[in-house]
């Protein structure tokens, strides 16, 4: 089958909710893209969007901005999917897979109809199932789908550990692993500031109480979207800087090391599952797995996380 020729310039966002549009903004001001074609259900609001950011463009660096539709897909470098249900005050992720399911049943033939040959970014909840839906229903190569996965938990981790040893955020190295979700892991063992260990670096600014301290913090970064959701009933800026990131490391073929969401054949005996390990990602989407250290106890974790996902994944009719 040929494919289309690939303007890699060109991005399409499909569902234009808050963090469909809160990543369009993003987008726009990273001047990665001469092109974001958006699509959503309500095509008014679609062409609000596109119009409302294109008011930023003078401020940002030339580009088209507007509503568009599938055909957009048939030659995009990068196609998002936003789209579906956000999490209600008191649901989960994982509350959203029949509905998200649903309306990926009918986006994903869409974009396989266009021979799309760029990749494919997984941003809706639940993301690691949606992506492995996505993958089986789209027939591209697994390395092509990804999803955004843990990059914003880690992110949220990097910003908790900032503020709690008073550095640079991001001179903080440190993954969730796992389901971007209830299960998630954080990957402790790992975790350093610019190769200081995470333990030697707390001591040396003042913190002795690891055990609590690693507790609380991996709390608050798992119960971070419950608790913007019960405040503001839908998070979209810290999802909108992590879609940007990963563009950026996708356009720029940067191959950047990534906790994105991706099928995973084998690491810590998982397999056959799509979930959030750090991979190297670059312009063909995820290169190879980084097989981070991880404790006994963690990787029992994360096993427990691919099993959770599973179990999910077989109950759902595709
Ligand atoms: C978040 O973590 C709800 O998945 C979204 O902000």
């Amino acid at each position: 089958m040929e494919n289309n020729k690939v303007n890699a310039k060109k991005a399409v966002m499909i569902g234009c909710g808050f963090v469909g549009s809160a990543s369009v903004f993003a987008l726009m001001q990273s001047g990665l893209f001469t092109e974001i074609a958006l699509i959503d259900a309500d095509r008014n609001k679609a062409e609000g969007e596109a119009m409302d950011i294109s008011h930023g463009i003078p401020f940002a660096s030339p580009m088209r901005i507007y509503a568009g539709d599938y055909d957009d897909v048939a030659d995009a470098g990068i196609v998002i999917i936003s789209a579906g249900a956000g999490q209600k005050p008191g649901e989960t992720r994982l509350d959203l897979v029949n509905k998200n399911v649903a309306i990926f049943k009918s986006i994903i033939p869409e974009i396989a109809k266009r021979k799309f040959d760029g990749i494919l970014l997984v941003v809706a909840n639940p993301v690691d199932i949606l992506t492995q839906v996505a993958i089986k229903l789209s027939g591209l190569p697994e390395q092509r789908v990804i999803g955004s996965g843990t990059v914003l938990d880690s992110a949220r981790l990097k910003y908790k550990l900032g503020e709690h040893l008073s550095v640079d955020s991001r001179s903080v190295h440190a993954f969730i692993v796992g389901e971007h979700g209830d299960s998630e892991v954080v990957a402790w063992s790992s975790a350093n500031v610019s190769g200081v260990e995470l333990s030697e670096m707390c001591e040396m600014r003042g913190h002795y109480q690891h055990k609590e301290n690693t507790r609380e913090i991996a709390d608050a970064v798992k119960n971070s979207a419950y608790e913007i959701i019960n405040r503001k009933h839908a998070t979209y800026y810290g999802i909108a800087m992590s879609v940007r990131r990963i563009c950026e490391v996708i356009m720029r073929d940067e191959k950047s090391i990534l906790p994105v969401s991706h099928m995973i054949h084998g690491a810590y005996g998982i397999e056959d599952v799509v979930l959030s390990m750090p991979a190297i990602v670059g312009a063909d989407g995820v290169e190879t797995d980084i097989p981070i250290k991880l404790s006994g106890e963690e990787a029992l974790k994360l096993k427990e996380s691919a099993d959770a996902l599973k179990e999910i994944l077989a109950s759902l009719e595709l």
